[in-house]
């Protein structure tokens, strides 16, 4: 009806309940990066407010013309949501129509975010890792360690991966759980350092509040680096003595960066450029790369028209009256 407009509401449930293979969120994922790197996105650096100390509040918006894909993520990251039994990374995903711009969809976004999160580390490993890499090191085992662990596994051969949180029922819990979804050899250490020493791939999930702690020893030749917590795990020395540093997006790392008030050198590239072929990814299996993606909202758009169109095709979700 003309002058009427309804959306989608999407709980997590009800995107759990989707069944989105990790594959296709890989494929959206390299695809978004293969745009960005092409630089025929619209996503200014996200603008974050903070209403608790190491707390954020990020807004994210993003037009991907090729894939007509408009939206915004409003995401929240606050450790103190755990003691309230919530989950660190909250919030909701708006997706628009590029004609009207009229929301179309409204949906929880943590879950996407992981799934997406993963992907971006699943995409990095295709383009950056050295051949046969086979051991994994994931530090610190919330959310997104659970989900890294999927993505990885879509992409790499895992002879074994070793996992460390600096709380050990947390540890305990991941080891459970993940060795129930995936046929790997997952083994707990009792440091960080014991994870990361012989890893080609080092997966840093740690919660925001973290020290630097990961000492330029402990990676050996040919390590893939890849933290998603920007800056914030790895001394100084470690980060300087890369071969390679990649990022997502530079000017959206930069801002970061201030507030953290941390260095990271010059980088490289975007891994979007490697992705689209501007520039070489690994170029030799002795190279040190450290890859920081500290996540894209072309990502999200995309991956939420993913999630959007599968509700539709299978008719889950509430339609709400805006107007
Ligand atoms: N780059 C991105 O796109 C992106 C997206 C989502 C989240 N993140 C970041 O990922 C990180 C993890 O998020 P989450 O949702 O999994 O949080 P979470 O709270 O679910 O998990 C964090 C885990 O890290 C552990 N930890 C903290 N310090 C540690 C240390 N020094 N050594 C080992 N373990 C440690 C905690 O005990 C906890 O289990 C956060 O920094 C978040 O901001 C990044």
């Amino acid at each position: 009806m003309k002058g009427k407009v309804e959306f989608l509401y999407l709980s997590r449930q009800d995107i759990e309940n989707l069944g989105i293979s990790m594959k296709e969120v890989i494929e959206a994922v390299e695809k978004s990066f293969r745009e960005h790197g092409l630089k025929r996105v619209q996503m200014p650096p996200k603008p974050g407010v903070h209403s608790r100390p190491n707390a954020f509040i990020h807004a994210m918006p993003a037009y991907v013309p090729q894939l007509e894909a408009l939206g915004m993520k409003w995401v929240s990251g606050y450790p103190q949501a755990r003691k309230y039994g919530l989950p660190y990374i909250m919030g909701l995903l708006i997706l628009n129509d590029p004609e009207t711009g009229a929301p179309y969809c409204v949906m929880e976004c943590g879950l996407e975010t992981a799934m997406r999160t993963g992907a971006a580390s699943a995409v990095a490993f295709k383009y950056l890792a050295k051949e046969n890499a086979e051991n994994l090191a994931i530090i610190g085992l919330g959310e997104q360690g659970r989900w890294q662990l999927i993505a990885l596994n879509e992409v790499m051969d895992i002879k074994q991966v070793k996992v460390y949180d600096i709380v050990k029922e947390a540890q305990d819990k991941y080891v459970k759980e993940m060795s129930e979804k995936v046929d790997v050899n997952i083994i707990p250490t009792e440091s960080a350092k014991e994870a990361i020493i012989d890893a080609d791939v080092v997966i840093t999930a740690c919660s925001e509040d973290v020290k630097p702690f990961i000492e330029k020893d402990w990676l050996k030749e040919g390590v893939l680096c890849l933290p998603l917590e920007l800056n914030l795990a790895y001394k100084d020395e470690a980060i300087f003595s890369m071969d390679k540093i990649i990022v997502d997006d530079w000017p959206q790392t930069l801002e970061h960066v201030k507030l953290t008030g941390r260095k990271i050198p010059e980088p490289y590239a975007e891994l979007g450029e490697i992705v689209a072929g501007k520039k070489p990814g690994r170029e030799d299996d002795k190279e040190k790369i450290w890859d920081s993606n500290y996540g894209l909202a072309v990502h999200d758009v995309i991956v939420g028209k993913l999630i959007y169109e599968k509700a539709v095709k299978k008719g889950v979700g509430i339609k709400l009256v805006l107007m």
